[in-house]
């Protein structure tokens, strides 16, 4: 918990609370978190967005909330950020499990809600992906925990209220470093 700071920051016009917490520095870079409290839609896309700007060839972004929490339109922001044209509608593959869409790198969007068990991802050859050129978001990411990579974007996102949405983001400290001076 130590060096704590906790910042208040206008996004979208209102305000989003912000509290980095790079409470795990030295445990040999991964760790520490972001807790940030997201009060609308537009709020969560826009960190989305401004995650999408920083995310790099071989990020993995793995998502993980109940339904509804937002992950998908947090994925929206992230393509934005990833500068996929804006025609391309970023929403749920329905009957596939990963939809591609082209960016500043490509991006890989996954939604493992219907995955019955690590052998359909295997079939799916997630590595590509995973270790490919682009950057890989990952809706019900739970399902998968134990394999995600170390290096990891991980994003819960919870319901506060009907609109309201505590996101807490952990990863690589330099990453999350980076990510946070830009909220
Ligand atoms: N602060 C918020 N952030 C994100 N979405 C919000 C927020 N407040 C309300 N919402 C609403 O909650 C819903 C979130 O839907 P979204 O599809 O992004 O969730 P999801 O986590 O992807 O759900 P699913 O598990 O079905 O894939 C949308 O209808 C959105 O308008
Ligand atoms: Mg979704």
């Amino acid at each position: 918990m130590r060096d704590a700071r906790k910042r208040m920051h206008a996004v979208a016009g209102r305000a989003m609370r912000v509290k980095w917490n790079p409470d795990k520095v030295g445990d040999g870079g991964s760790g520490g978190k972001i807790v940030i409290r997201s009060a609308c839609p537009e709020d969560t896309r826009r960190l989305g967005m401004i995650l999408g700007g920083i995310l790099e060839q071989g990020d993995i972004v793995a998502l993980l909330g109940d339904l509804g929490s937002g992950k998908t339109a947090l994925s929206q922001g992230i393509a934005l950020g990833l500068e996929v044209p804006a025609e391309y509608a970023v929403t749920s593959p329905t009957f596939t499990l990963m939809n591609e869409y082209p960016g500043r790198i490509p991006l890989y969007h996954l939604d493992l809600y219907r995955l019955s068990g690590e052998r359909d991802l295997a079939d799916l050859g997630y590595e590509e992906y995973f270790y490919g050129g682009g950057a890989t978001v990952i809706e019900w990411a739970e399902k998968i925990q134990n394999i995600l990579p170390e290096h990891a974007w991980v994003i819960h996102l919870s319901h506060i209220g009907e609109e309201e949405r505590e996101i807490e983001i952990s990863g690589r400290v330099d990453r999350l470093a980076a990510l946070s001076a830009l909220l």
